[in-house]
């Protein structure tokens, strides 16, 4: 009886509800004055959480939502390190620096033991380094050569919003490109309109963000060499290969695919190693063709670490964790293991948009092919569906699955697009639940016809920039 008694107030002192801490609503906006139980503080923000979107049904993100049991516990073991503190951790900057080697050679680096690169927080970070280090060096040649250097620009296509906010904090014009209907990718012959010689680079993506196409850099890159030997103009290459570059050089189809440090204008290359570099979101990277390609007034070397550690990064602190998870993802899986884990999801992208084409309402922007693992699609002209694909889209969240519409920049702003990025965790047999499940939203929408389609600003959950 004693024995009974004493366990039952042992489950009811581990029994987070009815207690004080969870008999009240989390204070909102001002820090509360008294501490509460840790278990109580827990519970708290960890049911708040519920209410978010179930990560593997996150379709709309480039970020991985999949990670393996041993990558939970590097990070645990990691939490409390600070990748600055190089001389404090200088095992998490050897595998730092090892990524780097790894990754140049991945890209084809001619000097992939010597050359130069750094992690970063993410693609952002990395593409604004890689474009700085261009600005630098425009300046220096305009410097040299007796010019005014007081208004650089940058030709893009359809880039994402970093590249904006790179060059509205620098200062630059930015040239973007504007889509066509049927023409989402820059084209050799457009760049060659828009360069000048106050151009500091050409960016190329590889996998647009809207929809998931690479830019043909090689086809670029040879409009330029040609550019240089007839009118002497020099214009250097960043890659944004913010998904693309832990991509293509594991597809199957894509291992051809020149795009990379092979092509000798291809000075900087960027990528989110959180995104098909498959570690946890927090890591990028940005790596140069060569040391002589990053100004050394851009590095900062610091003495208050100890040692005399060169730095040249955004953010002084950041997260140690992801940069060693993602030396574990290259040891553990190999290229052999990346390729294995691209070419399934690529696989299943191209499966998801023919089972969608054959729905008959769709046609596809683009098709799985040659790209970003997954698809884009749009209704066919001259449907007439009664409902917009922010309505699809709506609908599809009643199952948990967010599958973003929006409409594409300009000058193709009419159309309006839906897309689903395949992701490691997102199988073959999710797919075609997915598949299913859009298939019942067709008919729900044909039984109960929607009085007013939801337009971009009422949906208004998901948009680019
Ligand atoms: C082409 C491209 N560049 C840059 C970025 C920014 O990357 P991050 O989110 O890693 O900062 C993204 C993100 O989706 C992207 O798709």
């Amino acid at each position: 009886m004693l024995h009974l008694k004493k366990s039952i107030r042992y489950n009811l002192k581990d029994q987070p509800y009815g207690s004080e801490g969870t008999s009240a609503p989390l204070p909102k906006f001002k820090m509360p004055q008294e501490e509460m139980t840790a278990q109580d503080a827990y519970i708290g923000v960890h049911n708040e959480l519920v209410l978010d979107g179930n990560a593997s049904q996150n379709l709309a993100t480039f970020v991985q939502t999949w990670e393996e049991p041993q990558v939970h516990k590097l990070m645990d073991e990691c939490i409390i390190k600070n990748m600055i503190d190089k001389d404090e951790y200088p095992q998490t900057a050897a595998l730092e620096e090892r990524c780097v080697h790894m990754i140049a050679d991945l890209w084809n680096s001619p000097e992939a033991a010597n050359t130069l690169g750094t992690s970063t927080t993410g693609s952002s970070e990395a593409a604004m380094l890689g474009g700085l280090a261009m600005l630098w060096n425009w300046r220096a040649k305009m410097k040299a050569k007796g010019k005014p250097a007081d208004k650089p620009n940058m030709v893009t296509g359809a880039v994402q919003v970093c590249w904006e906010k790179f060059a509205r904090y620098w200062d630059i014009e930015l040239r973007q490109i504007p889509m066509e209907k049927n023409q989402y990718t820059i084209t050799p012959e457009k760049v060659l309109q828009y360069v000048d010689e106050n151009t500091i680079c050409v960016v190329p993506t590889l996998g647009l963000t809207f929809t998931l196409q690479y830019e043909p850099v090689e086809a670029i890159v040879k409009a330029l060499d040609k550019l240089q030997a007839e009118k002497g103009l020099d214009i250097p290459v960043h890659v944004d290969g913010a998904s693309g570059g832990f991509l293509a050089p594991f597809i199957e189809e894509q291992k051809n695919l020149v795009w990379d440090f092979r092509l000798p204008r291809v000075k900087s290359i960027n990528a989110s190693g959180h995104k098909f570099g498959l570690a946890p979101v927090g890591v990028g990277w940005v790596v140069w063709r060569d040391k002589a390609d990053l100004p050394e007034g851009l590095i900062f070397n610091v003495n208050y670490l100890g040692g005399n550690m060169p730095t040249f990064n955004l953010n002084f602190s950041r997260p140690g964790g992801q940069i060693v998870a993602q030396y574990y993802d290259f040891i553990r899986l190999g290229k052999n293991g990346y390729s294995k884990i691209q070419n399934a999801s690529s696989k299943t992208g191209r499966w998801l948009a023919k089972q969608i084409v054959d729905m008959g309402l769709f046609e596809m922007l683009y098709d799985g092919n040659g790209g970003i693992p997954g698809c884009t699609w749009r209704f066919k002209d001259g449907v007439k569906a009664g409902y917009s694909l922010y309505d699809l889209a709506d609908r599809l969240r009643s199952r948990g699955w967010l599958v973003p519409a929006y409409s594409l920049p300009s000058n193709a702003q009419d159309i309006v697009v839906q897309r689903v990025l395949v992701k490691q965790n997102f199988t073959m047999d999710m797919a075609s639940l997915l598949v299913d499940d859009i298939k019942r939203c067709i008919d729900y929408f044909d039984k109960h016809p929607v009085s007013k389609p939801l337009t971009e600003q009422e949906a208004g959950s998901f948009k680019h920039s």
